[in-house]
């Protein structure tokens, strides 16, 4: 999944015969997942049509503050238009945009935008190779590049001048791979190695009954998913559950019992930096196995169970040991039994959730929790998606192990 995906892009396009390239551009980013919206400067519609990029984009394309043959007064609102971005890129960039980039001469909705983004910009220029050479060219390339833009690089080649050298644009292909690799090696949990345990363990009875829980794994889903896009290498290791967690970051292995969770977890713990288990994994498991279903005969059964080992508090004790996250569910004295369960499983951070919360519980796609770490401080987060409280405790973990 590329890095891009789920992101708001703004591309800017100016005057340029690389104009036509941008389309290309376009439909790159949108097959990567990202929400694109076009912005054109008057010089770029000389060289492509609003038509072509507002279809492709399957978003309207923008060249004035109004709209031609506007009577209404409703503008275009380049301060919104600025903040929507995740980043933006401007491809091609002629020499003189970026010389009004770097001089704040806004004459245009584009460089209006420009000026109001506080996102990431990345721009590709494209001109002659003398105008390329050009001090001011140069110049404006090292302000640009002060005021924190990122340029990428033309290429060399044959230019629509009919002359041969440095001041292609980048092709579109390389305009995509040059931002993804920019973004992902800046990802803070980039060459992490991150294991995760989710879902509920069922433990066997007979060939057709378990003992199990009501946990969907959704959790646990959602924190491989965030740690996946924050560039960390995931193992999931997922009891019964049919949420999915894709991406080409997470490796799931599927298990059934605490035993296998257990299993997994040993062939796995000693190569990750982190591991947080958020699995309701079973406490106890019936002592034997029925080789035949159990037909019923007396008015009860007894099954006997044995604990099952715990997989958390083994990791804790282990000499070497990742960053250790683990997650308790109390329905009463929460604080206090979740300083007791964090000390005695070793955990550096402890996610709390609590039977009295509406927002949360098994199942839901919700959830509210309390974290605390090892001195015992604690931070209460309000009820929020799923998704969002993984975007919480991954936060937590980055602060801790800076
Ligand atoms: N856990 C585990 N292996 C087990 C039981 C629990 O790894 N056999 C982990 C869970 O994934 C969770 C944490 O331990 O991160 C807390 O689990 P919880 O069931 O709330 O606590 P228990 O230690 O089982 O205590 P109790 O049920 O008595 O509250």
């Amino acid at each position: 999944m590329s890095v891009l995906s789920g992101k708001n892009i703004i591309l800017g396009v100016t005057g340029g015969i690389a104009a036509y390239k941008s389309s290309i551009l376009v439909r790159l980013l949108v097959k990567a997942g990202a929400a694109v919206k076009v912005i054109m400067t008057p010089a770029a519609l000389e060289f492509v049509t609003p038509l072509t990029l507002a279809t492709l984009s399957k978003n309207p394309v923008h060249h004035l503050f109004t709209e031609e043959g506007d009577t209404t007064g409703v503008w275009n609102n380049h301060v919104e238009l600025g903040l929507w971005g995740d980043l933006m890129i401007i491809a091609p960039a002629t020499a003189n945009t970026m010389s009004k980039m770097v001089t704040g001469g806004i004459d245009n909705l584009l460089l209006a935008v420009y000026c109001s983004a506080k996102c990431p910009v990345y721009i590709a220029p494209a001109m002659d190779l003398d105008m390329y050479k050009h001090p001011s060219t140069q110049h404006s390339f090292e302000k640009l590049s002060s005021y924190g833009n990122i340029i990428i690089p033309a290429g060399d080649g044959e230019l629509a001048s009919g002359l041969s050298g440095k001041g292609r644009m980048a092709e579109p292909e390389e305009i995509l791979s040059f931002i993804e690799e920019d973004i992902e090696k800046q990802l803070p949990l980039k060459g992490k190695r991150v294991l995760i345990t989710a879902g509920p363990t069922y433990e066997p009875i007979d060939p057709v009954r378990f003992i199990g829980n009501h946990s969907s794994g959704k959790m646990g889903a959602a924190l491989a998913l965030e740690a996946a896009q924050l560039g960390a290498l995931v193992t999931l290791i997922i009891g019964p559950s049919h949420v999915e967690a894709v991406h080409s970051n997470i490796s799931r292995t599927n298990v059934m019992t605490a035993q296998q969770m257990y299993d997994q977890v040993f062939n796995h713990v000693d190569k990750v930096d982190i591991a947080i288990f958020s699995a309701a994994v079973a406490d106890y498991r019936p002592q034997s196995v029925a080789d035949q279903k159990i037909k019923k005969k007396d008015s009860t059964l007894t099954i006997e169970l044995v604990k099952n080992p715990d997989i958390l508090a083994s990791v804790g004790a282990l000499k070497k040991r990742p960053f250790l996250v683990g997650f308790a569910l109390e329905t009463e004295n929460e604080l206090e039994h979740a300083f007791a369960k964090a000390e005695k499983k070793n955990c550096d951070l402890l996610v709390l959730n609590s039977t009295r919360d509406k927002g949360a519980g098994f199942g839901k796609d919700t959830n509210k929790v309390t974290i605390i770490d090892r001195k015992k401080q604690t931070t209460v987060y309000e009820t929020k998606s799923k998704q969002l409280v993984a975007k919480d405790i991954l936060n937590e973990i980055i602060e801790k192990i800076k």
